[in-house]
């Protein structure tokens, strides 16, 4: 197979420039015929040709200057324009084939509706042009379709529109905002359509628009709201007031990702706008403002400010996250957002990192863009812009925010001039802090405490390593913001007598660095990464004392949560060594007092009730024997709710969550009591209580709640047929229903999936299902998916040879459990290469699997030899 590698350092600035677009889209199933004019600029003095990206069009004419042109030379990537002149316009048409374009990238139909999807390099799909995001043009656009096509969207404003001929009609758009065709966007169909007003800042009226699927107007209203909360808190926090007349928004239900925030049209994944009580969970409420906030704040930070080039996309991606990130954490409770983002960090980009598709949050080397939407680049991206945050303060931060989008409005730009923003607003000097863009793997820091008794003092030396990853053998030193409290038994706050400490912050900027504090007690507990103050492992030498002061009088709740992960970290890991190995029973009285201390505070109890999941456990431990992994997390949760259940029960049914709202505090009492369920559901005698909570719920969470703690009983496959009599008609619902079965831990379990994959609301052509049913058996039914016989790896695998030549980009992110075989031991790795190699072997595999499969499979021979 012949790949192209692409290297951030080989960047060169546009031959051409394109100024303006003018083009005409004429909508049909399989012939759309698209006509695209160009005006374009030779940059600087050379005569290189211009050379356009297409990837599957059919040519049809050419004119340049509006004269027939034939000097051009076509390929499979694009075309090559051989001309001396300097300033010229163009004139293309191609002709395109929606309906047969299963990987949803360009322009297809979703239902009965045409939409497109240009991030990355979909344009090129659409028509010949500089497919790059450093390329701005100004574009006006104008859709032809069908009058059973009632809607005919795109970006900016609408300037034109009329009757063609009795079967057709045309909208004609303008966007004054110069954008990278990526943010091109066109929509056209018949939807039920939600309006809105906002009025911004400096007094000017926005009109709102939402567009989902007939009769679902009332799922609507809760993404509309959040929008205009979303308008609101990036004008009060960051002073960016939106931008147009117009701010559309479309729900689709067959799209690769989350959401697309297109110019004035963005195009949503429906299950990331649709909530109403009934169908929806609290976690999909919330991931419908989060989402929404999102895609909004893109306009600032990604469209008007954009990337210089691919390798940049933390610059938009990881800036966003953080900034809604921010907003949810506004809305809702600072605390449990933390712990929502850093068990995807622990869960997922720690993996990733330990990978061989290893990067940093700027990767250097591509083959295929759209396998660099990760968690690296957005999440721990987000991370990163966390720490300016952390080092700047909030206003510090704002002042560098400001000055990054006054110099650079209207720019295609990189990750140094972010920095560079940021260094104008501040003392610091971010040069060495700067070495998160560029240096991939996860930091382990440590603290060493020795006690002298005749001083009094205690001697703590921090450091900091970063193992070899796949991409980079050598690692230097950090720059590493850490939160930390030292307390002792009665939960009294030292300093260090160096001063390092400052405000709770030490800057770890060396491989170590010692400090000392005086106390008369023998006891003194640290308390390290106070909120996740950066993006590292910690590896943390405290006892269960240790751990349960810092429980008891830690001052961060994060701290306080992670102690109680710790923990049960480490009772696991004994239950690893020896499933029958006792656990001491004052560990249980411990747990139930702390419990009981915690019951006015709904939140961090229900946080701390959470066992660590199987995935994040991985992340701490090597040569993993999955099977025994299983067992001992179960046992301890067996355990847990044996020696618990008295005082669980009791504030299970202390707990008033009143009638249904979707409100803080609410979400928090169905959170925690649905937490406990799931404890106590392990146990026979409290069958009765989950049966109960399913047949009583009025709302979702409640609904879900009840099925997720029937995985461990007998009422499962019960629960489960009722439930899908009740929900077959709405399939966002039963994708909840797919993955609930998929995770299922039986035996059986493929012929399941196999099944289920032949259930009429099931379409291999859609992402959503595709994602829910094999995407979560691959990913969190570990158990079989781990399964000796080697069957979990199997099915998946021939479940991916079919899906990638469908739709490559969703095939690429299911294969990602697959290629992270290193934390396992012997026996599951072999048998995972095995399939990676099967992989590797079919022919016409997709860029997208080949650039994770190959390296997944050569990480393993730079290993071992
Ligand atoms: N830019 C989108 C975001 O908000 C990501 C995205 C949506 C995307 N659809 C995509 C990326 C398709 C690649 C391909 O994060
Ligand atoms: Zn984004």
């Amino acid at each position: 197979m012949s790949v192209h590698v692409k290297k951030r350092a080989d960047y060169q600035p546009p031959a051409f420039l394109i100024s303006t677009v003018n083009l005409t889209v004429n909508l049909h199933p399989t012939a759309t015929r698209v006509v695209s004019v160009l005006t374009i600029n030779r940059q600087g003095d050379h005569n290189k040709p211009l050379v356009l990206d297409g990837d599957k069009l059919t040519l049809k004419s050419l004119l340049l200057n509006k004269n027939d042109f034939s000097d051009f030379t076509l390929s499979d990537e694009g075309l090559t324009i051989n001309t001396d002149e300097d300033t010229f316009e163009l004139e293309i048409h191609t002709e395109i084939d929606p309906k047969n374009n299963k990987a949803l990238e360009g322009l297809y139909l979703s239902g009965g509706a045409y939409c497109t999807q240009c991030e990355a390099e979909g344009f090129r799909r659409i028509t010949y042009f500089m497919d790059r995001p450093d390329i701005l043009a100004v574009y006006t656009v104008t859709v032809v379709g069908d009058t059973d096509l009632p809607m005919l969207l795109s970006n900016g404003n609408p300037v034109d529109k009329g009757q063609i001929d009795d079967g057709k009609h045309f909208v004609t758009w303008h966007d004054p905002h110069p954008k990278p065709s990526y943010l091109f966007a066109l929509v056209a169909g018949d939807f039920d359509l939600l309006s809105d007003t906002y009025t911004t800042m400096s007094g000017k009226e926005v009109a709102l628009e939402l567009y989902v699927d007939k009769g679902k107007k009332a799922q609507g209203h809760f993404a509309l709201a959040s929008l205009k909360r979303a308008m609101k808190w990036d004008e009060d926090v960051f002073g960016l007031e939106y931008d147009l007349d117009i701010y559309m928004i479309v729900a689709v239900d067959f799209f690769n990702m989350g959401a697309m925030e297109n110019k004035g049209l963005n195009v949503f994944n429906s299950k990331f706008v649709l909530a109403e009580q009934a169908s929806a969970t609290d976690d999909d409420f919330f991931n419908v403002e989060s989402v929404i906030a999102h895609e909004y704040f893109h306009n600032w930070t990604g469209n008007r400010v954009t990337c210089r080039d691919w390798f940049q996309l933390s610059l938009k991606e990881g800036l966003t996250v953080f900034r809604d990130q921010q907003f949810s954490a506004d809305m809702t409770s600072p605390l449990s957002n933390r712990i929502k983002h850093v068990r995807v960090m622990r869960e997922h980009q720690f993996a990733e990192d330990a990978s061989a598709m290893s990067h940093p949050i700027r990767p250097d080397e591509v083959i295929e863009m759209n396998n660099f939407y990760t968690v690296t680049v957005y999440d721990k991206g987000a991370e990163v812009i966390r720490m300016f945050h952390t080092l700047l303060g909030p206003e510090g931060f704002r002042r560098g925010m400001d000055e990054y989008i006054k110099r650079h409005d209207g720019q295609a730009v990189t990750c140094d001039d972010f920095v560079a923003a940021m260094q104008s607003a501040t003392e610091i000097d971010l040069s060495h802090f700067a070495l998160w863009y560029s240096q991939s793997g996860t930091p382990e820091i440590s603290l060493s405490h020795q006690f002298n008794a005749q001083t009094g003092k205690h001697n703590f030396t921090l450091s900091q390593t970063t193992p070899a990853t796949a991409d980079q053998a050598t690692k230097q030193p950090l720059y590493i913001p850490v939160a930390i409290e030292i307390i002792d038994e009665d939960g009294n706050q030292y300093v260090d007598e160096q001063g390092l400490i400052n405000n709770g912050l030490i800057i770890l900027d060396t491989p170590s660095l010692s400090f000392s504090v005086s106390a008369t007690t023998e006891k003194l507990t640290p308390v390290l990464l106070g909120n996740f103050s950066a993006p590292v492992k910690v590896d943390n030498p405290l006892e269960t004392d240790g751990l349960l002061t810092i429980f008891t009088h830690g001052k961060d709740p994060f701290n306080r949560w992670d102690a109680m992960q710790t923990l049960y970290s480490r009772c696991i890991s004994a239950l690893y060594d020896d499933v029958t190995a006792p656990i001491e029973a004052s560990l249980w009285t411990d747990l139930e007092s702390a419990i009981k201390s915690e019951q006015g505070n709904l939140e961090l109890l229900g946080e701390c009730l959470v066992i660590p999941t199987f995935e994040t456990l991985c992340q701490t431990r090597k040569d993993i024997d999955v099977a025994r992994l299983v067992a001992a997390r179960n046992q301890f949760c067996l355990l847990f709710a044996q020696q618990l259940s008295k005082v669980l029960n009791h504030i299970f049914l202390h707990i008033d969550t009143g009638d249904y709202a979707y409100n803080q505090s609410a979400v928090i009492a169905r959170r925690c009591k649905n937490v406990i369920l799931a404890h106590l559901a392990r146990l026979p005698e409290f069958e009765h209580v989950v049966v109960s909570q399913f047949d009583n719920a009025d709302n979702m969470t409640d609904s879900l709640g009840a099925l997720k703690a029937a995985q461990y009983t007998r009422v499962f496959e019960t629960l489960m047929a009722r439930f899908e009599t009740q929900w077959c008609h709405d399939a966002l619902v039963l994708d909840k229903w797919f993955a609930l079965h998929a995770t299922q831990p039986k035996d059986d379990i493929l012929a399941t999936i196999t099944m289920l994959s032949e259930h009429p609301q099931f379409s291999l052509g859609n992402p959503n299902r595709v994602r829910s049913l094999v995407g979560s058996f691959a990913f969190y039914n570990s158990e079989k998916f781990h399964a000796l016989d080697g069957s979990g790896y199997k099915f998946v695998t021939d479940y991916l040879l079919k899906l990638d030549g469908i739709n490559p980009q969703v095939a690429a992110r299911i294969v990602t459990p697959l290629t992270q075989w290193q934390g396992f031991n012997a026996d599951h790795q072999q048998l995972m290469k095995a399939q990676l190699a099967r992989l590797l072997n079919h022919k016409g595999l997709s860029k997208d699997l080949f650039e994770k499969v190959s390296k997944s499979l050569a990480y393993d021979e730079q290993h071992n030899h």
